[in-house]
Parts: structure tokens; sequence; C-alpha cells
């Protein structure tokens, strides 16, 4: 099956983040087809090391064929991003120039029934990102108790019938396992579709809730942050594009943490007590995709990209 390439969302706005910058060592830590990566490795050549990370085996194929020109400069693992310091460490590398991450899944994976992410096809319930580890959504709700599974799906996929859900999947497994996306897509589109909100179909905050937790995608995000600040050189700049509220709330949390000279962000209790910041926001507010992407790629459009630079005096 061809599957269309995945078409890389605010890439002239992520281009943009860095082209202040004399780039030498470049994190990548969601490389996927390695769309951001090409138009980075166009614009800088002065890049030495491009290190691109990505948990998905196929993904890394993929963008490895795309980026031959720059095989020399080009250095791949297989891997989650959360490890990044361990790969940089492996090449003797003391930190980077830039960081991206490009979070969630690529059109390759959503777009392809075999790795379940999507309800829209017939595939098995699968949505893991790195396919050779970890548990399946199909482990998930055909083994997990009612009140983890409720939970999942009320902090990950904020459904407001967590209950329901939960409930119904517990009763529906007694009969058989659920082992397709259709299955599931099933089983609770009648129980959901009532009080589902209005133009999205009424199981997508379920769906969302099992590939967050199958992936640990918020756990991941929120050791990585600080990972990142810390090996940023001065002067160098973190980019996050985040593709829903729950983890654009992390890299906003942690962003403005480091770059304030409080220990808290909101709240009396910080108030006293003083830290140095370790970076500076370029962005306030996030930048989101324009009209014109929204319409020609509307998996985009809910896309926030956040960047910070480190401070000079950090780490010299
Ligand atoms: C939105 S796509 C990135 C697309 C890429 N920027 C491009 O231009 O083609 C996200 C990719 O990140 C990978 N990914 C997501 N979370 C990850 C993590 N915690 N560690 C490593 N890879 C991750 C996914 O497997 C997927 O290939």
């Amino acid at each position: 099956m061809r599957l269309s390439p995945h078409d890389p969302v605010l890439l002239a706005e992520t281009i943009q983040a860095f082209a202040s910058l004399s780039l030498h060592i470049v994190v990548d830590g969601t490389l996927g087809a390695g769309g951001h990566a090409q138009a980075l490795l166009e614009q800088h050549p002065e890049i030495q090391y491009y290190i691109g990370i990505d948990q998905d085996p196929h993904a890394l194929a993929l963008a490895e064929e795309r980026l031959k020109p720059w095989s020399s400069k080009l250095f791949l693992k297989h891997s989650n991003f959360v490890e990044f310091d361990a790969f940089l460490r492996e090449l003797s590398l003391p930190g980077a120039n830039a960081i991206l991450v490009d979070l969630g899944v690529s059109s390759m994976q959503l777009d392809q029934p075999l790795r379940g992410f999507s309800f829209m096809q017939e595939g098995p319930l699968d949505m893991r990102m790195n396919p050779l580890s970890g548990e399946t959504a199909a482990d998930i709700v055909n083994t997990w108790s009612e009140k983890e599974l409720g939970r999942i799906f009320r902090e990950y996929g904020e459904e407001k019938q967590w209950r329901a859900a939960a409930r119904t999947i517990v009763q529906a497994r007694r009969a058989q396992p659920f082992i397709t996306t259709r299955d599931l897509k099933t089983i609770l589109t009648p129980v959901l579709a009532r009080f589902a909100k209005k133009g999205i179909h009424p199981v997508t905050l379920v769906f969302q809730a099992l590939r967050i937790c199958v992936n640990r995608e918020l756990d991941a995000l929120e050791n990585f942050l600080p990972k990142a600040i810390d090996f940023l050189s001065p002067g160098g700049r973190l980019a996050v594009i985040s593709f829903h509220s729950l983890e654009d709330r992390i890299v906003k949390k942690q962003m403005r943490l480091a770059a304030s000279d409080k220990w808290e962000t909101s709240g009396l209790s910080g108030l006293f007590r003083d830290k140095e910041p370790t970076v500076k926001l370029i962005t306030k507010k996030p930048i989101e995709p324009g009209e014109e992407e929204r319409r020609r790629n509307p998996r985009s459009s809910s896309a926030k990209l956040r960047i910070i630079e480190k401070l000079i005096k950090q780490g010299i």
C-alpha cells in the first residue's frame, strides 16, 4: 500500500525559529518522514550533526532514504526522544544548538490500517508507535480494570462520558475480546453518540486517550523538556509542536517555569522564592497554522508551536 507522505506542519514557521542561528548540532526527536529535517538541512549547510530520533523504525527507514544527500551528517536512532541525551553522549557531543519535537503521530501511521491508530479504517487495535515493544491498545482494553480505563479516558481523552465508556468495554469484553479498531468503534459509538462533542466522531476522545496511554506520550514529554533545556547550548533554541491541549499545557508550563525567576509561575507560594531563569520565551503565545495551511492540511488545524532560547549566561 502506498501511503501519502507526511506533510510537515508549520514548516516555514519552524525553519524561521532557527533562521538566525548558526547550527552545528541539531536534535530532531520526532524525525517522522524527515520533512522538517530536509528543510533544516537545506537552510543550514553548516550543520555537522543532524541527530534524527524516532521510535517508529518505519519512519526512520523512510527518512533515511529521503535524507540520503546529507547521509554523512545524519545520525539516526531508533529510540524514544526522552533518551536523546544518552545518544548525544554516545556520540561524545556536549549539547545541541537546536532541538525540535513535532509531537504525535504521522500521516503514514494514521493512514496505515495495520497500525491500528484510526477508527476510520479497520485494523488490529494496536496503536504502538514503536511496534517492537509495549502493550497494545487491545491489551489495555481487554485487561485493564474498569477504574483504570475510566481514568485514562478522563485524563488523556478529557471524555466526559469516561464512566460509560469504561463500563461498556468491561461488559462487552466478557462476551469476546476486542481485536480490531472496528470492534471498539462498534461497541462504543451508540453509547457515546448522544453526548458527543459536535463535529467529531463519538469515539475520537477514547481513541486519543488509548493512543496517549499506549505510547506514554505525556510522560515522555514531561521528562524530555527539562533535559532538552539542560542540553541546549547557550543561545540555542528548542521548538515544540503539539497537537492537543494536554500536550500544550505541559509545554507551556515547563517553558514558562524555565523562563521565570520564580519556582512557581502561579499562586502565592512562588512569589518570594527566586531562581535564575535559564531560557527566554521567543513565543509568548503559540504560533498556529494560517488559513491556507489549515485548508491544505486539515491535520495541522490543532498545531501549536512554542519556542524558547537558552540564555547565554547559562552553562558557559
Ligand atoms: C508528527 S510526526 C513527525 C513528522 C516530521 N517532523 C516530518 O516532518 O516528517 C511524529 C513522529 O514522531 C514519532 N514520535 C512521537 N513520539 C515520539 C517519542 N516520544 N519518541 C520518539 N519518536 C516519537 C512518531 O513515531 C512519528 O514518526
